[in-house]
């Protein structure tokens, strides 16, 4: 197939690892970002849909707040009318924070099919816990007027319409992001449909062992974000704490060894690890890397053992923006004592 010209060498789909979900669906083990951090033009998003799709890519993640739906969605019609066929894609939206009532929750994934060309999503997720709106590009220090803690009562009826989704047909699966092991033990107890993935920050420096374990227990994919360490992710979500993996000795070291970028490390270990990272990218070059370094060459026991060795607990994507109430700090939106935050 081709799509775009310029890229990499480009690799076989049904070499790609898969991950089993609990209803038996089978989602590629490594999918691609489409977050444009604020900077990235849609346009520019879109061509990197299709050329990754080129090179091999058949898992997209996306969300009506990256603002770029509409544009991904030219790429996904083009992809399809190449000859892919729609199953052998698997595409994520996400609601937005400011769309969680259940009349809107159905209008969003209804404007998400609609901007991405496509007649059902195979992830539909709750972007985050907290219904706090925040515009795209603010600053660190913006705060919604009405801003609002977890509320497990008002969780459930936004996981209702999710469910619904699912009733409807629109939706093959739903799933949970930016959760915490309270919150999700309390949607696990509750749901009629029960979530099939977690997103969460997942990269060598932030590895959440816990969290990781607990999701897997329970029969939920967990999907990285900032699998590479999110190096232009918004200003916003920078810090001066924030470590970068990609320069860890130990991370540079092994991909000497294997003679890559480091980046493709971080995806190696992600992918043997057990979460499916999805790695943004508009580099062409990038794409075909990134997609072989899931596919070919695994790290030894050694290396995946040095690996789990230098996790910092660093977040990068901390959320300042979801604060609720004065004095508190980003740590109080990740019930990190194992309750929930108290309103
Ligand atoms: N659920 C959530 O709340 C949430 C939050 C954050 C992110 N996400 C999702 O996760 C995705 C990934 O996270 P992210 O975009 O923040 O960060 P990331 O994937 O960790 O990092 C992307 C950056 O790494 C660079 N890169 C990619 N491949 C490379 C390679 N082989 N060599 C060198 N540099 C490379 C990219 O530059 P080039 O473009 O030049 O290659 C880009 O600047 C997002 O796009 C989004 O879909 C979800």
């Amino acid at each position: 197939m081709s799509i775009v010209g310029e890229t990499g060498s480009p690799v076989d789909p049904p070499t790609i690892p898969q991950r089993r979900l609990y209803t038996g669906a089978a989602m590629p083990a490594v999918g691609l970002g489409t977050f444009g951090s604020d900077h990235v033009p849609p346009a520019e998003v879109a061509a990197a849909v299709k050329g990754a799709a080129s090179v091999g890519y058949r898992h997209f993640d996306c969300a009506s707040v990256y603002g770029n739906e509409d544009a991904v969605g030219a790429s996904l019609e083009a992809i399809l009318r190449s000859g892919i066929k729609r199953e052998e894609l698997w595409v994520n939206s996400k609601v937005w924070n400011d769309k969680h009532g259940e009349e809107d929750v159905i209008a969003s994934c209804r404007k998400s099919l609609a901007d991405l060309r496509l007649n059902y999503l195979d992830m539909f997720l709750v972007h985050w816990p907290f219904p706090n709106y925040h515009p795209p590009g603010c600053d660190v220090t913006s705060r919604s007027p009405n801003a609002k803690p977890y509320i497990h009562a008002d969780y459930m009826k936004t996981w209702r319409a999710m469910e619904k989704l699912v009733d409807l047909k629109l939706v093959r699966h739903i799933g949970t992001s930016n959760m915490t092991i309270p919150k999700l033990k309390l949607v696990l107890r509750d749901a009629r449909i029960k979530p099939a993935v977690n997103e969460m920050e997942l990269h060598p420096h932030f590895q959440q062992p816990e969290l990781f374990r607990f999701v897997m227990q329970n029969g939920i994919q967990p999907i990285g974000f900032c699998p590479l360490g999110s190096p232009g992710r918004p200003e916003r979500d920078r810090a001066p704490e924030d470590s970068e993996p990609m320069k860890d000795p130990v991370i540079v070291r092994i991909a000497e060894r294997h003679g890559i970028h480091p980046a493709g490390v971080c995806i190696k270990w992600a992918v043997q690890r057990g979460q499916t990272p999805i790695p943004f990218s508009v580099n062409p070059r990038n794409h075909a890397a990134n997609l072989r370094a899931a596919a070919e060459d695994p790290l030894s026991d050694d290396e995946m053992r040095a690996i789990a060795g230098i996790d910092r607990n660093c977040r990068l994507i901390k959320g300042q923006v979801f604060l609720w109430k004065e004095g508190q700090t980003w740590e109080d939106l990740w019930d990190i004592n194992g309750e929930i935050t108290q309103p």
